[in-house]
Formats: structure tokens, C-alpha cells, sequence
């Protein structure tokens, strides 16, 4: 199956009432690894590489890659998204090279650091919009900025610094015409998001459903979504690493998103904790090992564990035959001719 749209991806979740997963990439294996989960749960999945790993892996190893993952597996509908694109010339060469989908992070300036004005944002993402969808290519903008730093890209602190404003979402989505809108809500990005469980007041769930309730049919992405099991801590723990207490986002509350407009929720730290907790694991159990099969093999198979799970908490999970893809030529017309919509549907306050 060729690569997919995101946007029929995210429109088919809508009308199943479901969320998909997008999981970062660096490697093979972790490829290997969504694919594994995604076959065995039968699952429509997002990968998505951040510049991060696109720097790391090289463009064309990553995305030949994926297009191998795509040849393997026919019956899984497959959306590679450019994850935090910092400028248009990021989301512009993510294109060329075949992404389906990019991620215009106008919510920080080019440096990847700086929150950016309201202005800047509409006007970046907008340029994106107008580059993207007439080659077919699906476009995630975000407002309000997320917390924490990954890969180098992030403002820092704390997830509260940047909340949401409603009426700005609104006024963002109908501006710039976005396929998907992820919005900061508390979270940040890596495992150390919250002291204690979270509870209302530092995961603003009701700022989610204040926006979902104001933009009924956007697509709304949850940034920061690991949820840092205590186990997967535990296992990287007992084999000499260091990690201090913390909590991610409990799935209930990223399933209580998802019956609120949450389409797409990214999730990376989840699976780094498991592959490392892996290799420790072999590393102090079987000192003598030096060939890398026998670390990464089971590095592998814990995170196709952790993304099979998710895949089955988001509701993904059995609803990759469901639909069949649309070409991006077609997706391309759909967007010219009006049929995909990208002015969203308001409701009044
Ligand atoms: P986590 O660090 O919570 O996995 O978030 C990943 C993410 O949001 C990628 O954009």
C-alpha cells in the first residue's frame, strides 16, 4: 500500500470515533517495531521522524525506510509526518522527499526555542497550508506552546506556560486552514512531565473540551502523551540506570481526549524507556554479549509491546481494513475542489 494521507487517516478515526498513535522513528528497528505492533493489532498507524532523526538516520535511509515498511505491509494504512517542522523550508524539503504529512511548528520561532507571536504562527503555517495541500499533503499546525525540550526542539519549562487560549484556536484553525491542530494542555515533551499524578490542575483537560466544544470537527493532536509507566522506570532502574520519580499523561485522561476530538497523539518517550530498559537488561544480565542482535532483538520486541498497547487503548487496534487509500493526487483535488474541508466548523460559545 502506498504511503497514506494523514488527513484520511485522521477523517476515517473521526468517524470511528477513535485515536491514532504517531510514533517517532530514528531506526530500523523502531520501525520494524510499529510495524510488528501495528500487524499484530491490525492497526492504521502514524510514524512520524522529528529533524531530529532526520539528521540522525539521513533523509534517505529514513524514508526508504518507511517506504519499505509500506511494500511489507499492504494492508496497513501508513502516514509519515514530519514531526515539529520549525520553518517552511523543513516542511518543504519533508514533501519533496515523500512525506504525507507535515507538522508546521509555528508556535516557536526557526530556532526551535522562542515562542513565537499569534501573528508569525497564522502566517508560517498559512504559507505551509498553501505549499502542502495542493500536492496533497496533510498539515498539523499548533498553538500554545508545549513545555520541555526533544531533539532540541522545545521552549522549556514548564507545560503551564503556554496554555491554549480557545478563542486563539479558533481564530488559528479558520485562519490558516489546518488539517490537524495539536494544542498545549500541560504537557511537555520527554519523561519528566509531572511530580505527582496529574490531576485538573496542571493537565487541562478542560481546556481540551472547551475547544473541542468551539471546533466540533477539528482534529485536535495531543503533544507529550507518553504516559512514563512506572514499570518501564522500574525495569531501566534496576539495571543501573538513574531515573528520578515521575509521571506522564495517564491513558484514561488521552482516552477521555480522544471522546473529545483527539485524533492523533504522539508518543516517543514511552518507547525509548522500553528499548533502553531492554538493553540494560541484556547489558547487566549478559555481560559477555557484544553482538548487537542480542540487545536490540529484545529492544525491539519491547517496543512493539508498548505500541501494540497503545494502539489498543487509543481504539486504533482492528481498523486498518476499514478503508481503502485515496491516492495523494486525488487528496490534492479534494482539497481544490472543496471536498475536504479545511475551513472548520465553529460553534458559538
Ligand atoms: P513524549 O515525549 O511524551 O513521548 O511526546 C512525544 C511528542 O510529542 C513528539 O512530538
Amino acid at each position: 500500500m502506498p504511503l497514506v494521507s494523514m488527513r484520511q487517516l485522521l477523517d476515517e478515526a473521526a468517524k470511528g470515533g477513535y485515536g491514532v498513535g504517531a510514533f517517532n522513528v530514528n531506526d530500523m528497528e523502531q520501525i520494524q517495531a510499529i510495524m510488528a505492533a501495528a500487524k499484530e493489532t491490525k492497526s492504521p498507524v502514524i510514524v512520524q521522524a522529528s529533524r531530529g532523526a532526520r539528521a540522525f538516520a539521513e533523509d534517505l535511509y529514513l524514508f526508504k525506510l518507511i517506504q519499505a515498511a509500506a511494500e511489507l505491509n499492504p494492508d496497513i494504512p501508513i502516514a509519515m509526518h514530519q514531526d515539529h517542522g520549525n520553518s517552511f523550508e523543513t516542511c518543504k524539503s519533508a514533501i519533496e522527499l515523500g512525506y504525507t504529512s507535515v507538522m508546521m511548528d509555528g508556535s516557536l520561532k526557526t530556532d526551535g526555542k522562542t515562542p513565537s507571536t499569534f501573528e508569525e504562527n497564522v502566517e508560517v503555517t498559512r504559507r505551509v497550508v498553501e505549499y502542502a495541500h495542493p500536492r496533497g499533503v496533510t498539515v498539523e499546525g499548533e498553538i500554545g506552546v508545549l513545555g520541555g525540550v526533544e531533539d532540541g526542539h522545545g521552549a522549556g519549562g514548564s507545560g503551564l506556560d503556554h496554555i491554549t487560549d480557545p478563542d486563539q484556536a479558533v481564530e488559528f484553525a479558520e485562519r490558516t486552514g489546518v488539517d490537524a491542530l495539536a494544542i498545549a494542555i500541560g504537557t511537555s515533551h520527554g519523561a519528566y512531565k509531572f511530580t505527582k499524578k496529574p490531576d485538573g490542575s496542571v493537565l487541562k483537560m478542560d481546556v481540551l473540551i472547551a475547544i473541542h466544544k468551539r471546533l466540533p470537527n477539528t482534529h485536535l493532536v495531543m503533544h507529550g502523551s507518553s504516559s512514563v509507566p512506572k514499570d518501564l522506570q522500574d525495569v531501566i532502574n534496576q539495571y543501573g540506570g538513574k531515573l528520578k520519580e515521575t509521571w506522564g499523561v495517564p491513558v484514561e485522561e488521552i482516552q477521555l481526549g480522544i471522546r473529545n476530538g483527539v485524533r492523533k497523539i504522539n508518543v516517543d518517550t514511552d518507547n525509548r524507556l522500553a528499548i533502553t530498559g531492554a538493553i540494560r537488561k541484556v547489558f547487566a544480565e549478559s555481560p559477555e554479549k557484544f553482538d548487537p542482535r542480542d540487545y536490540l532483538k529484545p529492544a525491539r520486541e519491547a517496543m512493539q509491546k508498548v505500541v501494540a498497547l497503545r494502539m489498543t487503548q487509543f481504539g486504533q487496534a482492528g481498523h486498518a481494513g476499514d478503508y481503502s487509500p485515496i491516492p495523494i493526487t486525488e487528496i490534492a483535488k479534494g482539497y481544490a475542489d472543496g471536498s475536504l474541508v479545511t475551513r472548520p466548523l465553529v460553534a458559538a460559545k
